[in-house]
């Protein structure tokens, strides 16, 4: 009965184990691990889009190498996180469909600009750096799926940081202008890295019940401060300062100002700076790709046909 599976799959979050795909499993569980999951797929396709921006522009053919092959691991990413909704019974096409139509979010973070090679140093630095401390614990979800694929991606994640770091290293100790190019991505990346954890606890209406479930391992906040603490000290490495003249350290963390939280919430809205050029190149990707896809089904029509005679 509905009764005892509910009371089968109470025990299991309880034991901490993990919710495998033919288990039974309440239908909030299902529709929040689908939501998740597909914006966080969504998340790794949108965030390729700035990153290439750069690809041609690379300062080096080794710089070149890197950044190429960062930008197909999140092409990776999101291909395996898709493959983990897919064990929830969604079609990828259908998930693809409603991030073109805008009813699925993807990460904040991808709606800003790319200016200056800085801004890849920046964003292995900070947004990776901070994707590491959201993701990390997700390793940890009740649901064995995602939680296998966070594994990999996970370890990937933390070259991109290191990969990020290095590029913002070097520039620290170059010129006066790449110093000060690497001050202004920083500057332009800091406030919308931190708005990636997602809204303040009191504001976050999912994430008592995705903790509740073992989804979520820690709060928004929680691992917001998790991020301040471990980048301060890397920014005095760099020798760069970060744009918040309140950050002071108190009883062992690093203390931030106030989030302008209607910058974040008017990007969700899709008022933010790139919106409307990430959704339109993905669109126009897909349409392009779409030979590949009839070519593919033709290929395995035909494979079956032949399997058949
Ligand atoms: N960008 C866009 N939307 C966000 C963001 C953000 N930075 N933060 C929160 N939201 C959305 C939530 O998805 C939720 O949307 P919905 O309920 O309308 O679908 C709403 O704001 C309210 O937030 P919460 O209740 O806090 O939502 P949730 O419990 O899902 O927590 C979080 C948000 C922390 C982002 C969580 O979904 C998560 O850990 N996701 C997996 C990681 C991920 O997606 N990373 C992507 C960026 S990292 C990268 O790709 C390099």
């Amino acid at each position: 009965s509905d009764a005892e599976q509910q009371r089968r799959f109470d025990e299991l979050i309880a034991a901490d184990e993990r919710i495998e795909p033919r288990d039974w499993m309440p239908a909030g569980y299902r529709k929040t691990l689908i939501r998740q999951i597909a914006q966080h797929a969504h998340s790794e396709i949108i965030g390729m889009q700035p990153e290439a921006n750069w690809i041609t522009r690379a300062p080096s053919l080794k710089r070149k190498a890197i950044l190429l092959a960062k930008v197909q691991d999140e092409a990776g990413h999101g291909l395996y996180l898709y493959g983990a909704a897919e064990t929830l019974g969604v079609e990828r096409a259908e998930l693809m469909d409603l991030l073109h139509t805008g009813r699925q979010k993807y990460s904040s973070i991808f709606n800003y600009p790319t200016l200056t090679w800085a801004d890849m140093g920046a964003i292995g630095w900070l947004v990776d750096g901070a994707a590491i401390v959201n993701q990390v614990p997700l390793c940890r979800c009740s649901y064995g799926p995602y939680a296998r694929a966070m594994v990999r991606i996970c370890k990937e994640e933390s070259f991109h940081q290191r990969q990020g770091f290095e590029i913002l290293y070097t520039l620290s100790r170059g010129t006066e202008a790449q110093g000060e190019m690497l001050q202004d991505a920083v500057n332009r990346w800091w406030w919308p890295s931190l708005m990636m954890f997602g809204p303040p606890d009191d504001e976050s209406p999912n994430s008592a019940q995705s903790m509740a479930w073992g989804i979520k391992r820690h709060s928004n906040d929680d691992l917001r401060q998790r991020f301040v603490d471990m980048t301060v000290p890397q920014a005095e490495v760099l020798g760069v300062t970060l744009p918040d003249p309140e950050l002071k350290y108190d009883d062992g963390h690093w203390r931030y100002g106030p989030i302008d939280w209607a910058e974040f919430a008017a990007v969700l809205k899709g008022r933010g700076p790139c919106n409307r050029q990430r959704i339109e190149h993905r669109r126009k990707a897909h349409e392009d790709g779409a030979w590949v896809r009839e070519a593919a089904t033709a290929y395995a029509d035909k494979q079956t046909a032949r399997s058949q005679r």
